[in-house]
């Protein structure tokens, strides 16, 4: 969220950082990650971590880039706490002083975030864990005072890690549901297929690699070739072959309306969710421990 006319703050007090990033975990360092790499200089951006030990494997991963215990004012405060730890960290950095707001903690309404640093732009932001590899994509909605400009800035930073889409702030718990959680259910796919390839005979190893490479590829043929996924299932489904009889048995067992079941749960549980931020509210697909 980066605008090259700072503003002044007068004589006495240091004109604030550009960029603060609250919370050094995981998805706060792959968006330091790519604000550096998306050109911004290390003295522009200060990361605030409250864990000390962390704080040393930022800072040595980072050099030049200031990796600090409290709130510095800043232009643009970019929020990756955990939902529960949000609003005292925003009220930390609030005191310290602000512009600007870009939040991507799960859960956590725009309005939520505006009472406790009143009428500044908020913008908030659904990612997901492929962000970590640059792969994510991430939804993005305004709150009350974000205009599109500062949507557009939003989208540059989100962009270092990833796609970005804009959706009224209504979808968000759908978006959640799909993309934030999407990752998991390709996972799970991926570890049956795997029991069933062993349960055929193949050795847990060979297994492995055939799961990967194939969950890769076919992720891969929807985004390079752009085809529809049901084109590209066709295209791969001689009648009476084998994909054929694999895809009858998904169907007579009901496949389709047990993948909108669970979505359904997912959004409704986001929904729940977002009514009293939950401090294990992470999106969905994020990985325990660090
Ligand atoms: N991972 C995902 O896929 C994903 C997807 C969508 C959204 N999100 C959202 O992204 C956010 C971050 O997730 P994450 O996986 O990166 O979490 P994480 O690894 O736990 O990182 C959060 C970091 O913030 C630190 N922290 C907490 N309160 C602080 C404060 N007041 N001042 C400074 N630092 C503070 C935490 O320190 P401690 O370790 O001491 O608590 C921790 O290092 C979450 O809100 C989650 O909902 C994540």
């Amino acid at each position: 969220m980066s605008d090259p006319s700072s503003p002044s703050t007068g004589t006495s007090a240091p004109d604030p950082v550009e960029v603060l990033v609250l919370g050094g975990g995981r998805m706060g360092a792959a968006l330091l990650v790519g604000l550096l790499a998306g050109g911004l200089g290390s003295d522009r951006v200060v990361v605030v971590e409250r864990d000390g030990a962390r704080r040393a494997e930022l800072g040595a991963a980072h050099p030049g880039v200031r990796v600090v215990a409290e709130p510095v004012a800043a232009r643009d405060v970019l929020v990756c706490t955990k939902p529960g730890d949000v609003t005292t960290a925003l009220h930390d950095a609030a005191d310290a002083g602000l512009a600007r707001v870009l939040s991507i903690a799960a859960g956590v309404p725009t309005a939520s975030i505006e009472a406790v640093v009143g009428a500044v732009p908020v913008v908030r932001a659904m990612p997901n864990t492929p962000a970590l590899l640059g792969a994510g994509i991430t939804a993005i909605a305004p709150g009350r005072h974000a205009t599109d400009a500062d949507l557009d800035d939003a989208e540059a930073v989100l962009r270092s890690v990833g796609q970005v889409v804009r959706v009224d702030e209504a979808h968000l718990d759908a978006v959640t549901a799909v993309s934030g959680s999407g990752p998991a259910y390709v996972y799970l796919l991926a570890e049956h297929l795997r029991a069933a390839a062993g349960a055929l005979g193949l050795s847990v190893g060979l297994a492995d690699t055939l799961v990967r490479q194939t969950v890769l590829g076919a992720a891969r043929m929807m985004s390079e070739t752009g085809e529809d996924p049901a084109d590209l299932r066709a295209a791969v489904t001689s009648p009476g072959g084998t994909t054929a009889a694999a895809i009858a048995e998904f169907e007579r067992e009901g496949f389709g309306a047990l993948v909108e079941q669970a979505v359904v749960a997912a959004a409704r549980r986001a929904a729940e969710l977002g009514g009293g931020a939950s401090p294990e509210s992470d999106g969905g697909d994020a990985p325990r421990g660090r």
